[in-house]
Parts: C-alpha cells; sequence; structure tokens
C-alpha cells in the first residue's frame, strides 16, 4: 500500500505514472530473484532407484526361474533323452542321402538314369565295375578316375574329378549304395566303415587312379580290409 501511495505523488498532469529511471529501482526487481537451478543434473527420487533395483531383481529371479535350460543340447540331434539306457543310433537311410548325393555331385556327368553318355561318362547302369566291386566305385570317387577306360558298349578316356576332399566316408558310402541298388543294379549297401577303411589305406596315394594303377591299388589294399560288413538285417 505504501508503494501505492507512493506512485500516486508520481502522477503527472494527465494521470499517467511517471517512469522512475533510477537504475537501482529498475534492476531492483532482478536483484531480488534468487538464481534460477540449474537443469539436467538433478538426483532421482530415491524410490525411483528402489523400483529400478526392485525391478532388475525381480527380472532375473523370473529368468533363472522360467526360462529353461539354456545349454547347447537343444542341437545335438539323436541324442537319447535323460534316463534312456543306451543311446540307440538313429537309422540312416543310406539310399536316400545317397541318391541327394547322386543328384547334386554325379548327375551332371553321369546322368539321371545313369546311363552316362557314350564314350563320354560311362554308363553305372550295369556296370560290372560297379555291381561286383564296390571297392573300386569308392577309389575312383575318393581319388578320381582317369585314362582309358575299355567297357562294354564303348571305350572312355575322359577325366573324372576326385570328391574324397568333398564328399566324407558316409556320403561316398551313401552314393555308392545308391548306384549299387538303381538304374536297375541290384547290389547291396555299403556301410560307411569300409570307405573309411579304404580311405586310411589309400591315404599315400595322390592323383587319380588309371585303370591300371586303380586295380594295382585294389589288389595291395584286399588283403587288410576287413570283411565287408553285411548290413543290418531287422
Ligand atoms: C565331371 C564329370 C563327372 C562327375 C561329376 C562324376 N563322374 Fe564318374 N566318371 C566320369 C568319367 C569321365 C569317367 C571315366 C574316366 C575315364 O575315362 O578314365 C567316370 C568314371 C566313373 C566310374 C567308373 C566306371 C567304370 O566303368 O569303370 C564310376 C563308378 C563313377 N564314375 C562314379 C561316379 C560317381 C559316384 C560320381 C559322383 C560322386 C561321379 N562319378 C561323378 C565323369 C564324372
Amino acid at each position: 500500500m505504501a508503494e501505492n501511495s507512493e506512485n500516486k505523488k508520481n502522477e503527472n498532469a494527465f494521470g499517467d505514472e511517471e517512469k522512475n529511471d533510477s537504475i537501482f529501482d529498475i534492476h531492483s526487481a532482478s536483484l531480488r530473484e534468487q538464481p534460477l537451478p540449474e537443469e539436467g543434473n538433478e538426483r532421482g527420487p530415491w524410490w525411483m532407484y528402489v523400483i529400478i533395483v526392485l525391478t532388475l531383481a525381480f527380472g532375473f529371479f523370473y529368468m533363472g526361474r522360467y526360462l529353461g535350460e539354456v545349454s547347447d543340447r537343444a542341437h545335438v540331434l539323436f541324442t537319447a533323452p535323460p534316463g534312456a539306457e543306451a543311446v540307440e543310433e538313429v537309422e540312416f537311410d543310406l539310399i536316400a542321402e545317397g541318391q541327394r548325393i547322386y543328384t547334386r555331385v554325379c548327375q551332371a556327368c553321369h546322368q539321371a538314369n545313369g546311363e552316362g553318355i557314350s564314350g563320354v561318362f560311362p554308363t553305372l547302369a550295369g556296370a560290372e565295375w560297379v555291381v561286383d566291386k564296390p571297392d573300386y566305385t569308392v577309389l575312383s570317387i575318393l581319388n578320381g578316375l582317369r585314362g582309358e577306360l575299355v567297357r562294354e558298349r564303348a571305350t572312355y578316356d575322359g577325366v573324372m574329378p576326385q570328391f574324397g576332399s568333398q564328399l566324407d566316408d558316409q556320403d561316398i558310402a551313401a552314393v555308392v549304395s545308391y548306384i549299387r541298388t538303381s538304374f536297375g543294379n541290384d547290389a547291396g549297401e555299403i556301410q560307411p566303415e569300409r570307405v573309411t577303411q579304404i580311405r586310411e589305406l589309400t591315404a599315400d596315394k595322390s592323383g587319380a587312379y588309371t585303370a591300371e594303377t586303380i586295380e594295382e591299388w585294389i589288389a595291395r589294399i584286399e588283403p587288410d580290409l576287413e570283411e565287408s560288413p553285411e548290413p543290418a538285417e531287422d
């Protein structure tokens, strides 16, 4: 009220308030103000920290309790469930796998029907070597085959690449089993163990076989090869 009556005194003839320009008066208002607190670094309220810690603790407890077992066993196929007596090997269909490999790897040359192309790619259908000598077929796949081949219907002088580095023993057993039982061929399966033995016994051989060297190698390894394990009968 005191200020008001003072202001009244300063009214001029027209009733306007006369401005008081003293520098102290102009700044007095800002001098009265407290400096504003700086923003951005305030501490949060204590209960916020408590909530964060409790939420994390609950989350870890929950995951630990309900997430299940995080283990790589999920990726191990064909293992027995816990408690089972013995791990029984799931029967592997050699022929079906062999057909897949044949289509992917061999068919381009030996053709889908196994007949090959006369004079270029030998036939595997009814081929005596394929049927009577599984080891011959395994060797030619492992290291490849080149040079002259004289066969019933034609003579060949081509190059078959080696597949020993891209096909493992099971693949080779599968594809040999497939061609021995397809295209009208009526021979049996051969087992991967046989291929493993042959691969070990011919580990020294480098480069492709020829019609002569493949016979020599077969004669060399034959005594060391165990009797071909018969496919399990059940
Ligand atoms: C790039 C073409 C090519 C591919 C792929 C190929 N072969 Fe051959 N294969 C040949 C040629 C060529 C010969 C004959 C080699 C020679 O003239 O000495 C041959 C020979 C053979 C023989 C011997 C036949 C005989 O009468 O003595 C067998 C068995 C055989 N191949 C199986 C296979 C199998 C199984 C595959 C797949 C894993 C395969 N080949 C992939 C080209 C090929």
